[in-house]
């Protein structure tokens, strides 16, 4: 079964009521490649304004940035996923590399953890992986990708990972404008959906999307065009700006 492409805006701590309906009236104004979807994640402020813009594709979607692994009670400053799935949002990015290691230090445990309270609350998951730069010059990418991936493996049902698409994001790549080579980029990806295979078996790890992600633009989304384990992008900068039309259609 052939995998739909799949291409994430994190807008991170970016936006405004304005800018962000710019974009939105920006892909309904797009003609957009028929077989993408598309999930916009804007600051956690602005998911319920986001969520009622009119989106003239049904494959456009808004999502959270983050969600806690309780729905309600004393955890200030928390995303609660009933919250999200009272406002009608469908998706949450977990595991960025910007919560593991700049504003919060989330561990493994942690990131799994809400991971399976998301999808049991009936929030799908972009679940990030990826290395920091002093790992991928160690030689441990594919190590570091292993040890972040296992508690989830651990905690999710086979069924559970229909709800999950997982983005890896070189730290390192991200925001600086140096993307992975297509290359670099694809091998790694193997190597994930190889240790999907062996930990999920060969179907499911066929089926589970896996998206790239860092410094992806309008320039060089369509060069990892024919990278058969590069299912989309998870973009930050370039989805606030009009090329993010160009990485949807990217696939075309
Ligand atoms: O989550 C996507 C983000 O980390 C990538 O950021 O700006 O390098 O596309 P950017």
């Amino acid at each position: 079964m052939a995998r739909t492409f799949f291409v994430g805006g994190n807008f991170k701590l970016n936006g405004t009521k304005e800018s962000i309906k710019t974009i939105v009236e920006r892909l309904n104004e797009a003609k957009l490649a028929s077989n993408t979807e598309v999930v916009l994640c804007p600051p956690a402020i602005y998911l319920d304004y986001a969520n009622t813009i009119n989106k003239r594709s049904p494959l456009v979607k808004i999502g959270a940035q983050n969600t806690y692994t309780k729905a309600s009670g004393a955890y200030t400053g928390e995303n609660s996923v009933a919250a999200l799935k009272d406002i009608g949002i469908e998706w949450t990015i977990l595991g960025h590399s910007e919560r593991r290691t700049v504003v919060a230090r989330e561990d493994d445990e942690l990131i799994a953890e809400k991971t399976k309270f998301a999808i049991d609350s009936g929030i799908n998951v972009i679940l990030c992986i990826g290395e920091l730069l002093e790992e991928r010059k160690a030689g441990i990418t594919l190590d570091v990708c292993k040890k972040q991936l296992l508690p989830t493996i651990a905690k999710l049902t086979k069924e559970d990972w229909s709800h999950v698409v997982i983005a890896y994001e070189p730290v390192w790549a991200i925001g600086t404008g140096l993307a992975a080579t297509p290359e670099d980029a694809q091998e790694t990806h193997k190597q994930i959906r190889d240790f999907l295979k062996e930990k999920l078996g060969a179907e499911l790890s066929e089926q589970i999307r896996i998206l790239y992600g860092g410094s992806a633009n309008g320039a060089n989304a369509v060069t990892f065009k024919d990278k058969a384990d590069i299912d989309g992008f998870l973009v930050g900068g370039a989805s606030l700006k009009p090329e993010f039309v160009d990485i949807i259609n990217s696939r075309q």
